[in-house]
């Protein structure tokens, strides 16, 4: 039977990249979205991927859509962490509410997610972890104290998850993105954006295809020795 992929964000963005290409290979895949029902039902229809609403801020929430994904797609083997905001400001007009809405999301919901199928995995003697963390959580970034914060802390999250999972064939991984070309970097001022492509040896944005064949790697029994790594795509911007 096909293993079961949970993606959180997985209907936009990069995370829809990931569950396209999860599907792709086989896999029968689940992607959570946080508000944007019209998006995720139109995603539904386009790929016949099933989608599921939660907010990843929230334990309770996530372990509740958790339980309903595995009783309707069997047990979750797979997990990618990818689910995340920005609430960019310089550090001088960063607000307390901006700080606590992107830990909450992009790093309690780390937490939240992986937290309730671990036990499962434990159990089962399987399991790939893949949290999409990000370059600013390896350099830092203008205006991402709150973000950058998270970023690393994922790396910190993985790290320690591979240490214990690995004697019960869990693996647990990081990509660090680059700059890809999503709404969340369209987002930025295109002055600043400009910029920062400017930096990119490449020349270019990334694509979130090319996060996704990242993915597909690290979750295939090939990557079973890859345990607590960081695979960086950032086209040459910045070396660990
Ligand atoms: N480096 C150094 N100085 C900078 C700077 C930078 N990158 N960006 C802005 N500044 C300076 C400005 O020149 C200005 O200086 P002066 O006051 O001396 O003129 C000062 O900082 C304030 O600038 P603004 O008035 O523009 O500040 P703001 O409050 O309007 O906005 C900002 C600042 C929100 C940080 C804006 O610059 C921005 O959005 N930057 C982009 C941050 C970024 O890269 N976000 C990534 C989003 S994509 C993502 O997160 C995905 C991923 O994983 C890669």
């Amino acid at each position: 039977m096909a293993r079961t992929a949970l993606v959180t964000g997985g209907s936009r963005g990069i995370g829809a990249a990931i569950s396209k290409a999860l599907k792709e290979e086989g896999y029968t895949v689940a992607a959570t979205y946080a508000g944007n029902d019209e998006a995720a039902a139109k995603f539904t229809e386009e790929t016949g991927i099933k989608t599921y609403k939660w907010n990843v801020a929230d334990y309770d929430s996530s372990k509740e859509g958790i339980a309903r994904v595995e009783a309707e797609l069997g047990p979750i083997d797979i997990v990618i962490a990818n689910a995340g905001i920005t609430r960019d400001a310089p550090f001088h007009k960063m607000t307390p509410q901006q700080w606590k809405e992107v830990i909450d999301t992009n790093l309690t919901g780390v937490f939240n997610t992986v937290h309730p199928v671990w036990s499962g995995m434990r159990d089962r003697g399987f399991g790939r972890i893949v949290v999409i963390s990000s370059i600013n959580g390896q350099k830092g970034q203008f205006g991402q104290v709150n973000y950058a914060a998270t970023k690393a802390g994922d790396l910190g999250i993985i790290k320690s998850l591979a240490q214990e999972g690995a004697s019960k064939g869990i693996t647990a991984n990081a990509i660090c993105p680059g700059y890809i070309a999503t709404e969340m970097v369209m987002a930025v001022p295109e002055a600043v954006r400009e910029k920062i492509i400017g930096m990119i040896p490449a020349g270019r944005l990334g694509q979130p295809e090319e996060i996704a064949r990242c993915v597909t790697f690290l979750v295939s029994e090939d990557a079973s020795f890859i345990n607590g790594s960081t695979i960086s795509a950032n086209g040459a911007q910045f070396f660990v």
